[in-house]
């Protein structure tokens, strides 16, 4: 098993689930834009993972996929979101008239990726604007928000793994688990001592 199994209470998504997702998720996206050319925004940090394994499934090819980064912030070194969304690295004057997707980790309240989205809608005009999140919390909704296309339904559970942390615990597991509560506890406790 793998290295940091012992602080996992689960695993919900395997290597093998999140694989087939993928494959799954690269058809559809492709077909969405076959043809086209688009541009791919991965929401850092949490997103890293995702888009580097989903963009080698996208199938057909898009003519141009061209890749940049943002980076959002909610979380703060908590599990609960801080309802204060930070957005940066986007460069707005780069999205106009562009087809952009929005790579992303997890929906959860809704509100980065709303956020994101009438950014590049309203200031930035893109032509279109989507997005695909690898897990979507649905139960959790603070805004009104559909994902384009969505990995898992994702329970009402704080997750990590496959580049999702917390306070950079775990983000490098290859599947996405739910860490036990004494483990979220021992990093809490490291947190508050520095
Ligand atoms: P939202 O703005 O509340 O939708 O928050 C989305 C962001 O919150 C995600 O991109 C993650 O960075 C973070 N997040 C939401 N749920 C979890 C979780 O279970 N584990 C770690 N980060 C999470």
């Amino acid at each position: 098993m793998a290295k940091s199994m012992p602080d996992m209470a689960k695993v919900l998504y395997s290597e093998q689930a999140i694989d087939e997702c993928l494959t799954r998720l690269g058809k559809e996206i492709g077909q969405e834009y076959k043809g086209k050319k688009v541009l791919v925004l991965s929401v850092l940090k949490g997103g890293f993972m995702f888009t580097a394994d989903l963009i080698r499934k996208v199938d057909p090819y898009p003519t141009v996929m061209q890749l940049d980064f943002i980076k959002a912030s909610s979380y703060g070194s908590g599990t609960e979101t801080s309802g204060v969304v930070k957005i940066e690295g986007l460069d707005i004057s780069t999205v106009k008239g562009k087809d952009v997707l929005i790579m992303e980790d997890i929906v959860d309240s809704g509100l980065t990726l709303s956020r994101i989205c009438s950014l590049l809608r309203g200031e930035g005009g893109a032509a279109s604007v989507k997005v695909c999140a690898l897990l979507d919390k649905r139960a959790r909704r603070k805004v009104e928000f559909e994902a384009d296309w969505v990995g898992f339904d994702c329970p009402d559970e704080f997750v990590v793994g496959y580049g999702i942390d917390f306070s950079e615990h775990w983000r490098f597991l290859p599947f996405v688990g739910v860490p036990k509560p004494e483990a979220v506890e021992r990093v809490r406790a490291e947190i508050n001592k520095h």
